[in-house]
């Protein structure tokens, strides 16, 4: 087992959700420190641990990230965990919506992967954990710009995986399926916090895995699309049309 202990983590989005799961979750597995970083200060939690240090971070800002870069390079763990959601097809949604989307969940990554790749390899071993989705897997058409950049950043995230395999950096995907965010505001399922998910996380990065699927709702759907892609594209149809 790979343990986090004692390493360096910096995490995107850390003010709420699941970034905000995965700072407590980390000081829990006894972290060194924690860069918590996120868009706006005034919204951070107060972690209440000396381990924690915040970095105003927006992915989509290539002059923050080169600064949080230089104030953060001791970093041993990088995790992607900023993401939006807008919903709307792809023949009727806001065309403007698709490409933010695109803009925070696939370019905004790829700017952090890319200013942080050199850091990462002078501190090897090390790691990058990219919070992808389950519908990198198979679209959802409500949410099909979303769906997109989630495919795009999956696609991205094993393209680093065979890149930094000979630098002692592991590249690790998770995928969930729902977890109770401000992202799934609304939404009348019974979905899990996001604390429980992002200790499930750390444990699975401890245990090797590279490609995780922290809860059941997307397990069940991974493991349609792994029996047959088709399988979970027809679960999303049903989904779509509500059948
Ligand atoms: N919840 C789910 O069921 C689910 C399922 C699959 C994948 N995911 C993924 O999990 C990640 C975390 O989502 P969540 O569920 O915790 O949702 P959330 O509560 O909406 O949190 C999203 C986080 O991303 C931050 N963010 C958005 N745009 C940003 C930018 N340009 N730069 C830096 N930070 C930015 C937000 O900051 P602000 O507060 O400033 O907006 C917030 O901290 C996302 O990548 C999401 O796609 C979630």
């Amino acid at each position: 087992m790979e343990t986090i202990k004692n390493k360096t983590v910096l995490i995107s989005g850390a003010n709420r959700g699941i970034g905000k799961g995965l700072v407590q979750a980390a000081l829990d597995k006894e972290v060194k420190k924690v860069y918590a970083t996120c868009r706006d200060l005034d919204k951070m939690p107060d972690f209440n641990d000396q381990r924690v240090i915040q970095l105003k971070l927006d992915i989509t800002d290539k002059k923050q990230i080169a600064k949080v870069a230089s104030q953060a390079g001791d970093t041993q763990i990088l995790i992607n965990n900023a993401g939006v959601l807008n919903a709307g097809t792809i023949l009727e949604g806001a065309r403007d919506k698709i490409e933010t989307d695109m803009n925070v969940n696939y370019y905004g990554t790829l700017n952090m992967m890319r200013a942080f790749a050199g850091i990462l390899e002078k501190n090897a071993p090390s790691k990058i954990i990219n919070i992808t989705s389950i519908v990198a897997y198979s679209p959802l058409p409500s949410i099909a710009g979303y769906s997109a950049s989630k495919a795009a950043l999956l696609s991205a995230t094993y393209s680093a995986r065979i890149e930094l395999a000979k630098k002692g950096v592991m590249v690790h995907a998770v995928n969930p399926g729902a977890i109770d965010t401000e992202m799934n505001k609304g939404i009348d399922w019974d979905m899990p916090s996001p604390l429980s998910v992002a200790k499930t996380i750390l444990s699975s990065v401890e245990s090797g895995e590279l490609d995780i699927i922290p809860e059941e709702i997307g397990l069940g759907m991974y493991n349609a699309w792994k029996e047959e892609p088709s399988k979970l594209a027809k679960m999303f149809h049903n989904m779509y049309h509500g059948e």
